[in-house]
């Protein structure tokens, strides 16, 4: 009798079964919480350094989702390409001679993003070797229609592209 007393108490013997049961459920529900807000945090945390490694902000730049983007002219002198987002779209700006082109990164035929070939002086996509002469028309198919082209010009020693 004293047993039946310690294990169930004043609901009977098979009360304390029923109370580890639901505290059992109730922290396996915590932990799949805590598990799905510990991933969540995760993943955004990982998309947004990614997206940064991807498309690194240029020094001194103002770049992402403004309608005009700028950064040093002394930059397209380290690197052949200079990536920015403008209006959130990625565009590239190279320098071929004294002049300065800015076009959008985004192949017109299933939408890879192309990458500057400076020996070509061509934007070329990875996918499907298409080819785009740096005033945005296609060289080379099967894009069907030209890189979206965006105004750039250098003002004092920034290249400011709209
Ligand atoms: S996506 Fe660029 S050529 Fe197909």
């Amino acid at each position: 009798m004293d047993s039946i007393v310690e294990e169930g108490g004043a609901t009977g013997k098979g009360a304390p079964a029923a109370v580890d049961a639901s505290r059992r459920k109730f922290m396996h529900r915590m932990y799949n919480l805590g598990l799905a807000l510990w991933a969540g945090a995760a993943m955004g945390t990982g998309g947004y350094v990614v997206g940064r490694y991807i498309w690194p902000r240029p020094e001194g730049s103002t770049t992402g989702g403004e309608r005009s983007a700028s950064f040093p002219l002394a930059q397209l002198d380290e690197q052949p390409m200079v990536k920015l987002l403008v209006e959130g779209q990625p565009v590239g700006v190279v320098r071929v001679g004294p002049d300065v082109y800015a076009l959008g990164l985004v192949c017109t035929h299933l939408g890879c993003l192309v990458g500057w070939n400076p020996e070509a002086r061509q934007m070329v996509c990875p996918c499907h070797a298409s080819r785009f002469e740096v005033t945005g028309q296609v060289a080379q198919g099967p894009a069907p229609a030209p890189l979206k082209r965006y105004e750039a010009r250098i003002s004092g020693d920034t290249v400011v592209v709209t």
